[in-house]
């Protein structure tokens, strides 16, 4: 059997988000590499790797088998619709898409509204709108962070349904709970500032949204 691969930086924060003993669902997991990865590392106890997409299925059954993987089911389907409540899943990771699809999955599926479940998501774009989405239904993030993998910067969220709608200030899509002191934080979110500074030029109303986040983050 091949010696296990290693998970780049992206993929490592992620896992590094799963519970121990986790039966994981990993939503959209093209070569199964996280939950491949995290089975036989001895991490989870359980995953489904699901894709919408034939091809990217065959290619995690693939590493599942290349690698001796057991205790991994591969499903097709639409988000959620791969995974049933009989399933147990108790920590869900939706990686490597963009916030919207993101957010459409999540508001799909009935599953995510559990206190119990630890949702993990990875956005590629729009990680402000995918924020502001979470706290208009109910949920929270409790743990974010930032990674620099291949050179670019990623945030990755662990968040949870609390069935509160808690009100969130104007600038909390982009500050997160990312811990200001933090240089790869600092990086993700100038990103931010940078995008909107470029926005503001054809749209005022967003100068004080600039400014208050480079207040924040002392870059003046
Ligand atoms: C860029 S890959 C990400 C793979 C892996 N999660 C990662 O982060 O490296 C995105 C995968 O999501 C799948 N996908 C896109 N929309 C989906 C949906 N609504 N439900 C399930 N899978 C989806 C695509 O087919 C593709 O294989």
């Amino acid at each position: 059997m091949d010696k296990l691969f290693s998970l780049d930086e992206r993929l490592k924060m992620c896992a590094s988000l799963v519970r121990k003993s986790a039966r994981l669902a990993d939503v959209g997991s093209d070569h199964a590499y996280l939950p491949v990865w995290l089975l036989k590392q001895g991490k989870i106890s359980f995953a489904i790797a699901s894709d919408i997409n034939e091809k990217p299925l065959g290619n995690g059954r693939l590493t599942a088998e290349k690698y001796g993987a057991e205790n991994i089911k591969l499903r097709l389907g639409s988000g959620l619709d791969a995974i049933d409540k009989s399933d147990n899943i108790t920590d869900i990771v939706i990686a490597g898409m963009g916030g919207e699809v993101i957010s459409e999955i999540i508001l799909k599926s009935p599953l995510t509204r559990d206190e119990n479940l630890n949702i993990i998501l990875q956005p590629m774009t729009k990680s402000g709108e995918l924020i502001s989405f979470l706290y208009e239904n109910g949920f929270e993030i409790y743990t974010q962070r930032c990674v620099i993998s291949k050179g670019k910067c990623y945030t990755v969220m662990a968040v949870r349904y609390t069935s509160q709608k808690t009100e969130i200030s104007d600038i909390f899509p982009y500050t997160g709970k990312l811990d200001l002191n933090d240089e790869v934080n600092l990086r993700f979110i100038n990103a931010h500032i940078k995008h909107l500074e470029n926005k503001s030029l054809g749209d005022n109303s967003l100068i004080p949204l600039v400014k208050k986040l480079k207040n924040i983050t002392k870059n003046n």
